[in-house]
């Protein structure tokens, strides 16, 4: 007979536990939901009563807190309670790349998954499953499986027994509740097979079951550090090509257009940027460089490595272009950066790419003033200062667009927000420097309009530029 699941703890309410949780927890009413953090001003976002306030900015979260919190979903700073009385516990810390010791800057660092395991094995109480939902190197269900077991003394006092399966989460964020409601698949990884089933019929109150995989505990871990590899081999290829389209008058657009209506190769994830952020795509080949390397498979190793090599490349070159077309300095000139989040619809700024480019400006000199409408300015000052760039004066932060923007001598367009496409160039033309630059890493500027004023522009994978027209 199935076992049937009727509490649930999840362990980490970060851009994953929370949106995952609150989706479970809306499509499976009668279970309880219990997400646990060791963070309580994290808690306390998640309990507002303000839901702009909520620690996580996803499209489409807000009305489901709202639906479930307090009836079957809770956040609390409550962990030893609420792993003991639950019958299934997802592991959703973070696992960051390691900063010192063994395999430092390279492999993932198991701390936080090592300690909420050891909570589980301290306060679980009868049959519990395991789910490994953290990104996790490949083997690591083996030390979570160890870990639980060195208790194995109380654990048969009080009858306890774990299971462990891998259950890899493939959101995006900014359509986070969309994947989470409609996956391209859910993957289940896993030894006993009543496990994997509590675990799919869960999925399948929403899920299609053919969408639902069941594979080895290895393959399900390794498949998601090659899902992101892929993904972001894809992004360091079409930026690889976009700098090639710049040289030739090749427009990238175009050419990705052309490439993706090949079905072998489809049309996603072919958008030229200024280089891939968030928190996973850099760390997950990171670490899959490491497994080569430890394994001895040196050359695959730099094969993958090339991926980040490419994307270092991407953000410099746009960088030395920016101080390039403003006459070789930017020195004391006002550049307003538009976007500071990795990506539009999310508050997430980790590994954005503007902090690079930032940084590169900001160490030549330049004064910067940034917008986002999601991101707060303590997250850009942490994100520099992380950095050891302490010089407060040398950029400012404003919510109102065309504040930033006046006596600028450029406008970088780093994140694809909606609110930067139909902005009113006749108005910033009046406001800014001569001569002006904007330089659109995203494409998504309405360049009809900016052609009619004098502003000079630039835009990644074309010739197009004002200063180029010649060649056309
Ligand atoms: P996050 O940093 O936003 O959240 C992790 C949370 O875990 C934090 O709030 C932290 O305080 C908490 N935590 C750490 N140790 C704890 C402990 N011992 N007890 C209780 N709470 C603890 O991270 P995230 O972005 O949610 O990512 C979590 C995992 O999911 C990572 O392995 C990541 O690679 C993976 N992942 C992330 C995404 C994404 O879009 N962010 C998508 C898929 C997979
Ligand atoms: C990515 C994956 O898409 C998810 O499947 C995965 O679950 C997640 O990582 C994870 O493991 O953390 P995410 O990082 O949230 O999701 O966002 P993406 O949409 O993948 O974008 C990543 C970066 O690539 C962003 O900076 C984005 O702007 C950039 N990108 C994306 C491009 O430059 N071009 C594209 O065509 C697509």
């Amino acid at each position: 007979m199935d076992l049937l699941i009727k509490n649930i703890c999840c362990i980490g309410a970060g851009y994953v536990g929370g949106p995952t949780m609150a989706v479970i927890a809306n499509k499976c009413p009668d279970i309880e939901v219990n997400v646990v953090d060791i963070n309580q001003e994290r808690i306390e976002l998640w309990n507002s009563f303000d839901l702009e306030r909520l620690p996580v900015y996803e499209p489409g979260l807000d009305k489901i807190i709202e639906k479930c919190r307090g009836r079957n979903l809770n956040f609390s700073n409550d962990i030893s309670h609420k792993i003991a009385s639950a019958d299934m516990i997802f592991i959703s810390v973070n696992t960051p790349t390691k900063k010192k010791g063994l395999g430092a800057g390279q492999a993932s660092d198991l701390k936080w998954v090592e300690a909420s395991t050891r909570q589980v094995a301290k306060y679980a109480k009868g049959h519990t499953i395991v789910v490994e939902k953290s990104t996790l190197p490949v083997k690591t269900a083996k030390v979570i499986q160890n870990i639980l077991k060195s208790d194995q003394k109380s654990a048969e006092k009080n009858q306890r027994r774990f299971d462990v399966l891998s259950n890899p989460e493939f959101l995006s964020e900014g359509n986070a509740i969309k994947d989470l409601e409609f996956p391209d698949r859910v993957l289940i990884g896993g030894e006993s097979e009543n496990a994997i089933n509590a675990l799919s019929n869960i999925y399948k109150r929403w899920v299609p079951n053919k969408k639902i995989l069941h594979t080895n505990i290895w393959s399900s871990e390794l498949a998601k550090l090659t899902a992101n590899a892929f993904l972001a081999q894809r992004i360091s290829s079409i930026n690889s090509i976009s700098a090639l389209c710049e040289k030739t008058g090749a427009e990238i657009n175009e050419v990705s257009k052309a490439i993706g209506t090949d079905t072998r190769i489809g049309n996603k994830f072919l958008s030229a940027g200024p280089g891939f952020g968030g928190s996973c795509f850099k760390k997950d080949i990171l670490n899959l460089v490491y497994l080569y390397e430890y394994y001895g498979l040196n050359d695959a190793a730099d094969y993958w490595n090339s991926i980040l090599k490419i994307n270092d490349w991407q953000k410099k070159r746009i960088s030395n272009y920016v101080i390039d077309k403003l006459n070789g300095t930017v020195s004391g000139k006002k550049i307003t950066i538009l976007g500071f989040s990795f990506k539009s619809n999310t508050n997430d700024t980790r590994e954005s790419p503007a902090i690079d480019i930032c940084l590169n400006l900001l160490e030549e000199g330049a004064i910067l003033s940034i917008h986002d409408p999601k991101v707060n300015e303590n997250q850009i000052r942490n994100e520099l200062k992380e950095r050891n760039f302490n010089l407060e004066q040398n950029w400012s932060f404003d919510l109102n667009i065309y504040k930033n923007i006046n006596e600028s001598h450029a406008i970088l367009i780093m994140t694809e927000w909606e609110d930067y496409q139909n902005l009113d160039w006749q108005k910033i033309e009046k406001l800014m420097l001569k001569p002006s630059w904007i330089f659109d890493t995203r494409i998504i500027a309405d360049y009809s309009q900016i052609k009619k004023t004098n502003i000079n522009f630039w835009r990644v994978g074309k010739i197009n530029n004002k200063e180029n027209q010649s060649f056309i």
